[in-house]
């Protein structure tokens, strides 16, 4: 396996048309909604990347059929809380924190102990977040008191509470609630702050109750559960935070533009779009349709005469939350200082990103001032890169390795880029793609 990749060059202006690959919140959550489902569902242009190979490994592990036919994925659905297991089972979630606290929520009435592990960037991440809302639903987790990987989960008792509030903005934390609720006809109440619905989609295009009443910073949710709803077919749209990293390659590449096909544009991923537009870039939205509650587009971008610097307002946090990492590269071509903050969350993710990017920009020479929670980044739009430059990105964060990799190809120097296999959680085309639109990588030992 190679241990990291070299760049030596810059790219040269491009002009490219590329589709990047499909939408892992969406393919994570077709997968479990096919499984909970009575029939066979389809679902077309599935993410094959790590966390989903892991999320098929998990539900086949719960006894739900999974294979694939051609380009589809025929998932043989058992029915909520219906899943057939053998006792002692160990379900690995790889990397995926989505994996992880999604599952837990469909096992909140497992008769036996469900013992759930992951990697350990994983095994790092904070899951009381998820054990406060399951444990109101009758769940209970072992080992007692401990709030990271791994965990078992079994049902302890029936249903206590049925309000909940989710105010980090955590679409997990939410998802997590809703899919919860589906195994109780009673209704249940989340306030939850503004994060992404793909959730709430599944749910209106399955015909499972569900009614949202929309406020500036929150909405208010109420879903009630099903004995069971009807199988059905999906084809997953293309992952906007993956798009993110080649409308970034085209932004900081002088006369260059891309175009991304079959982009999913649903506005709760849209934040970082926002961002960019108010940062002066210039967008095309082409061939828009409405697909099953999301919205779909080819999305054209041009690299821009000049960057503007940002006060990022932060109610646009959560619709971009893991897209900071490229925005905060961009920031430090732009003219001025950008400023980001209330954005704590970062530092949950697969690394502590907040501080990884704060120590990242530091050794390329982009002056920036960060505290746990906010970041302060002097633009510079003649910075210009020749030295040597090695990232060893220690928690094998995906996005750190690609925006480590737009980097090198806009800002010159040689760099060295450590640890290459890990885009693969989420992003398995990357570098076949930074070699269609032109960039050149050496893969090393
Ligand atoms: C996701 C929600 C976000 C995001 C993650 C995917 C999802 O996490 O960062 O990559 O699919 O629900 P949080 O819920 O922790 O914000």
């Amino acid at each position: 396996m190679p241990n990291f990749i070299k760049i030596n060059n810059k790219i040269k202006n491009f002009k490219k048309t590329i589709i990047v690959d499909s939408d892992k919140s969406i393919s994570i959550r077709s997968l479990m909604f096919a499984s909970l489902a009575s029939g066979i569902s389809e679902i077309k242009s599935l993410l094959e990347s790590e966390d989903i190979f892991h999320t098929i490994s998990c539900l086949k592990k719960l006894g739900v059929e999974i294979k694939k036919k051609k380009n589809k994925y025929i998932i043989n659905g058992v029915g909520i809380n219906n899943f057939n297991y053998r006792k002692k089972i160990i379900l690995n979630a790889g990397n995926s924190g989505t994996l992880a606290r999604l599952i837990n929520s469909i096992l909140i009435k497992s008769p036996n102990k469900i013992k759930i592990v992951g990697d350990k960037s994983l095994s790092k991440r904070d899951f009381q977040r998820i054990i406060n809302p399951l444990s109101k639903f009758g769940a209970k987790f072992y080992p007692k008191n401990r709030k990271t990987l791994p965990l078992s989960i079994k049902k302890f008792s029936d249903i206590k509470s049925k309000n909940f509030i989710e105010n980090k903005g955590s679409a997990q934390v939410k998802s997590a609630i809703m899919l919860a609720a589906l195994n109780f006809e009673s209704e249940t109440y989340i306030k939850a702050k503004k994060s992404r619905n793909h959730t709430e989609n599944f749910f209106k295009f399955l015909k499972i109750p569900i009614t949202i009443k929309k406020k500036q910073k929150y909405d208010l949710i109420k879903v009630k559960g099903v004995k069971s709803f009807k199988s059905f077919k999906y084809d997953v749209p293309s992952d906007i935070s993956s798009g993110l990293f080649f409308i970034a390659l085209a932004i900081l590449t002088k006369n260059s533009e891309t175009t991304l096909k079959n982009m999913n544009i649903n506005i709760s991923r849209m934040g970082a779009i926002d961002i960019l537009k108010r940062m002066g870039i210039k967008f095309i939205f082409r061939n828009k349709r409405k697909y099953k509650g999301e919205e779909i587009s080819d999305i054209l971008v041009k690299s821009p005469k000049k960057i503007i610097a940002i006060n990022c307002p932060t109610k646009m946090n959560s619709r971009a939350i893991d897209e900071f990492l490229i925005i905060f590269l961009i920031a430090a071509k732009a003219k001025g200082i950008s400023y980001f903050k209330d954005i704590g969350e970062l530092n949950q993710k697969e690394s502590p990103r907040l501080k990884v990017a704060s120590k990242f920009l530091k050794s390329i020479g982009v002056k920036n001032y960060s505290t746990d929670n906010s970041i302060k980044i002097i633009g510079n739009p003649k910075l210009e890169l020749s030295g040597n430059y090695e990232v060893k990105n220690f928690f094998k964060d995906h996005r750190i390795f690609m925006m480590s990799t737009i980097a090198a190809l806009t800002l010159g120097g040689n760099w060295k880029i450590f640890d290459p296999d890990c885009f693969k959680t989420s992003f398995p085309s990357f570098l076949k793609l930074i070699k269609k639109v032109g960039g050149k990588y050496k893969l090393s030992k």
